[in-house]
């Protein structure tokens, strides 16, 4: 594949023959197209977030405020989006974040997603709440890069289990999300008394595993389902983790660790202290605290305490590619993006996810080089003006 914003010129040549994207290519219209194809369950799942939905407001409202002051005659004729992350070289500073639950978009899930990543060479993070388990999705991705998402379940063994099976089946980096220990209040899906998880969805690497299967009676199967989702439900999360737990996963994992769902100066430096090698500044869409810190404006204290000695990531209402530049100038490595290509997967399956990575990336090609800048190592705060 060429550079990114080729794309642009693929899609107007394809004009020509009378080709139209099957999907919208400003990233911020792929909610409204996805609401008409997807169940009001899954529509609800994906889109809602916690309480009134202030943080999910807050988080785009701080990428607004920011704005992107272009420069001239700069030669920008030579571009490199590619940035180096624990010791990974990645096409773009862009990865896809572990979204569970993904059949209830798109039949294919997490396997067209993988499939989708793969092919732009983009990094995507798998969920321990993934619908297919994790051994077959990397199947899916076959040569691609590939992380590995820890809800860090109560039964320490459970936990070993997980990190175990990822690491055998090539992820290479753990993301251990900190912030859902416990589901927040998420309205949209409690008026409609939805919660796919115990309808069976998003519990594959829970079912799949020998330890969880140990603790049920062994495989699962229709007679023993009941007592495995309660065993999933009592398992799921565990709110009485604190910082000293963190060795635990030094013991069971000896690849890089982010930490996800960091907001606090206080805490990225415990992080480090703790010997994790990045953090994930997010507040996972706004779907956990409600009326929280915008992700965004959390993060310029953080990256200042502890971008020396931590990878710093950011993710929460990233949309578009003057986003990822945005949250770049403001001190993060790289971003993830989430609910866009939810919706890219609801409307096209793999085809519909590549549509949005090569979307995010031209967008975000583009946007760097009528700013004035090559790369993301030129994004700093000189390219923003202040709110
Ligand atoms: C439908 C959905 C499912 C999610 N599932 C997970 C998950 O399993 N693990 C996790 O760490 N974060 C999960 N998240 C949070 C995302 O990883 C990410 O933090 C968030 O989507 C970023 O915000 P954005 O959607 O505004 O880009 C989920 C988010 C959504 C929308």
């Amino acid at each position: 594949m060429g550079a990114p914003a080729d794309f642009q010129n693929e899609i107007y040549l394809a004009g020509l023959g009378d080709a139209r994207p099957t999907a919208p290519t400003d990233l911020t219209k792929l909610e409204d197209a996805a609401r008409a194809v997807l169940s009001a369950d899954a529509f609800g799942y994906v889109a809602g977030s916690a309480g009134s939905e202030s943080t999910a407001r807050a988080n785009r409202a701080a990428f607004e405020r920011w704005r992107i002051v272009p420069r001239m005659l700069r030669d920008v004729s030579a571009r490199d989006l590619s940035v180096e992350v624990f010791g990974q070289r990645m096409p773009a500073p862009v990865l896809l974040a572990p979204l569970g639950v993904q059949s209830i978009f798109h039949p294919d899930g997490e396997l067209a997603t993988a499939r989708a990543a793969a092919s732009v060479g983009v990094t995507s993070v798998l969920s321990t709440a993934s619908s297919f388990a994790m051994e077959d999705v990397a199947e899916a991705a076959g040569d691609g890069p590939r992380w590995y998402q820890l809800y860090w379940p109560k039964d320490r063994e459970l936990a070993a289990s997980f990190l175990e099976r990822a690491k055998a089946a090539g992820y290479t980096a753990l993301v251990v999300t900190l912030d859902t220990f416990t589901l927040a209040w998420r309205p949209r899906d409690l008026d409609r008394a939805y919660l796919p998880f115990l309808r069976g969805i998003g519990v594959a690497n829970y079912f799949s595993d020998p330890v969880f299967q140990r603790a049920v009676g062994g495989p699962v199967t229709d007679e023993n389902r009941p007592t495995a989702l309660l065993h999933w439900v009592a398992n799921f999360g565990n709110p009485a983790l604190t910082w000293d737990d963190l060795a635990f996963l030094r013991e069971h994992w000896d690849g890089p660790i982010a930490l996800k769902g960091i907001q606090h100066p206080d805490d990225a430096r415990r992080a480090a202290d703790a010997g994790m090698d990045g953090v994930i500044v997010s507040n996972h869409g706004g779907r956990q605290v409600d009326g929280a810190v915008a992700s965004l404006d959390a993060l310029p204290p953080i990256a200042d305490a502890v971008g020396d000695r931590l990878t710093v990531l950011f993710d929460s209402g990233v949309r578009t590619g003057s986003d990822v530049l945005k949250a770049l100038a403001l001190g993060a490595k790289a971003v993830l993006v989430g609910r866009p290509f939810a919706y890219g997967l609801a409307l096209g399956g793999e085809a519909g996810v590549r549509h949005v990575l090569r979307c995010l990336l031209a967008d975000l090609e583009l946007n760097l080089a009528l700013a004035g800048l090559t790369g993301p190592g030129d994004a700093t705060l000189d390219a923003l003006a202040a709110p």
